[in-house]
């Protein structure tokens, strides 16, 4: 898997989606309230943990009832299924670990701090919680293979955010025998940012530097989730993940802004080489600042890690404009977190969530095209940024301006059909517009609360360039069609409603998430045909 998730066909999925509470896996009343708010989003995914504890609540004695009830409870809804294994390291704590675990510890080691005091998280350099972890982990992976020949299960997570809590690193007994052997192979061509002094020599502190004790727990971490995934991919071929609590929080030092271990951005390339048979590692995005969430995208999009976000927020004006920055950058995916939060008790999506859920529709409305042009750089992300009330990009041949609804002072009510009301709605909150090329002179378009604009860019030789720039022709008059419509399943364009009159010849104006195609006339663009 090095782009998209794929079906039981093996076509692309983009996943839209939430994920369930922690506890909600073992409630058919909680799965049925998640699985309604995914489809008021107009998801097609539920994420939703399976729990150690659960699965061998005796040693050796497995149980696979939580994971037949929700295929059961989740298969008939059509949703996609992605299967969070919360074993020994859940937000670096051993909650879902079965009694017989906790009850050990002189087996299932625990780590010990630099104060020699003990950490609420299970060591990940004991080969014995290795084993068994990985042993019950498999044995989820056996039944699916059988019991899920459907495909509803698109993914699988191993672990859930992990990391060592309150540490930098893991100071035991068996834990330093492993400081103190040579660095391994693999992390020779590795260098990590910032790591102040480093000597050169074939260890962690000469290696790493400052930084030294976050990569040992980075190195111990992965490859323990490694030999999960390893085992795994023996088994089934789904596809398998980690998700990554941020390194990009507060003052960035691990062991206290962020649990050790995880694959922070700093550690990346130190997960990539001790854990190839993980296919993504994936950011918990929590943020709304544009420019954390931004070297957040930028750290995680790499050439060999597709991007998928695993959890973020659902609700909210930041999520609502943040996950269109995502798409731009090729995003696979996404899930808001804490299903079961965003409706009222009615069981509609509460106000926040709403905003959020038409950001969805805009994208899923566009999927096929996501799919098609990811990594071309032909999709654009239009918003309104704070302190701004319009936005622009600059295409090869076009110059296109989105203004945003709520900053407009008048705009007639002609021009948004029959949506007045929902108009009046998105007027309170930020407009936000992701833009495709497909061709010089064809575009789609989803979003709310924006009027976009295409204005021919004159030639490098165009003496006549103010002429050009004023005339309708080569400005909002410059179209065969604007039309609003729907992608089928094979990608397909159907035209449902064509816009015109008043409807189409000032901005392309984008509602509540719906698409709109605008055709381009190529007579008017002579130097592009
Ligand atoms: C991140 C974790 O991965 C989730 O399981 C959940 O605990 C959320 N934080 C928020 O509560």
């Amino acid at each position: 898997m090095n782009d998209f998730f794929r079906n039981a066909q093996g076509e692309p999925v983009l996943l839209l989606g939430l994920q369930s509470g922690n506890s909600s896996s073992q409630s058919h009343e909680h799965i049925m309230a998640c699985i309604r708010a995914v489809k008021q989003y107009g998801g097609n995914v539920l994420e939703v943990p399976v729990y150690w504890n659960f699965v061998e609540p005796e040693m050796d004695a497995y149980c696979m009832d939580m994971v037949q009830n929700l295929l059961d409870w989740v298969r008939p809804s059509g949703l996609y299924l992605i299967l969070l294994w919360f074993g020994a390291n859940k937000n670096g704590h051993p909650n879902y670990a079965p009694d017989y675990i906790k009850k050990d510890p002189q087996t299932y080691q625990i780590v010990v701090g630099h104060d020699g005091m003990q950490r609420p998280t299970l060591s990940p350099h004991c080969k014995a919680t290795l084993e068994r972890d990985r042993k019950a982990y498999c044995e989820v992976l056996k039944y699916l293979a059988e019991a899920d020949v459907q495909h509803t299960v698109i993914a699988v997570q191993i672990e859930n955010e992990v990391g060592l809590s309150g540490t930098d690193r893991d100071y035991s007994v068996l834990a330093q025998q492993d400081y103190l052997k040579p660095l391994p192979e693999e992390l020779h061509s590795v260098s990590l940012p910032d790591c102040g002094e480093t000597n050169g020599k074939d260890t962690w502190r000469g290696k790493f530097g400052r930084h030294a004790h976050e990569a040992f727990s980075a190195w111990y971490s992965a490859r323990y989730i490694q030999e999960m995934a390893g085992a795994g991919k023996k088994i089934c071929a789904l596809p398998v993940y980690t998700n990554v609590m941020l390194g990009e929080q507060g003052y960035e030092e691990a062991g206290t802004c962020y649990n050790a271990g995880g694959a922070v951005s700093r550690v990346l390339d130190i997960w990539k080489k001790a854990a190839p048979d993980l296919d993504l590692i994936c950011p918990d995005i929590y943020l709304g600042g544009k420019d954390v969430y931004m070297r957040v995208l930028k750290a995680y999009a790499r050439e060999d890690n597709a991007l998928y976000i695993p959890e973020t927020m659902p609700a909210g004006e930041a999520a609502a404009l943040n996950m269109f920055r995502a798409f731009e950058m090729g995003c696979t995916g996404l899930c808001g977190f804490g299903a079961e939060n965003t409706l009222k008790d009615d069981g509609t999506l509460t106000d926040e969530a709403r905003s959020v859920a038409i950001s969805y529709r805009a994208v899923r409305n566009l999927a096929p095209l996501l799919i098609r042009l990811r990594g071309t750089g032909r999709v654009h992300a239009l918003l309104e940024e704070e302190f701004t009330d319009k936005a622009y990009v600059r295409l090869e041949y076009f110059h296109v301006e989105a203004s945003f609804v709520r900053h407009m002072d008048r705009v007639p009510a002609s021009h948004f059909n029959t949506r007045l009301p929902e108009y009046a709605y998105h007027a309170r909150e930020r407009g936000r517009a992701l833009l495709v090329e497909v061709s010089p002179y064809e575009y789609y378009m989803a979003g709310a609360g924006t009027g976009i604009n295409f204005i021919l860019r004159p030639g490098p030789g165009d003496e006549d360039a103010f002429a050009l720039l004023v005339q309708r022709q080569s400005t909002q008059l410059n179209h065969l069609s604007v039309e609003e419509g729907h992608f089928d399943g094979k990608g397909e364009w159907h035209t449902d409603f064509y816009r015109n009159g008043d409807q189409s010849n000032f901005q392309v104006y984008l509602n509540d998430g719906e698409v709109v195609r605008l055709r381009l006339n190529p007579a008017m663009c002579a130097r592009i045909v």
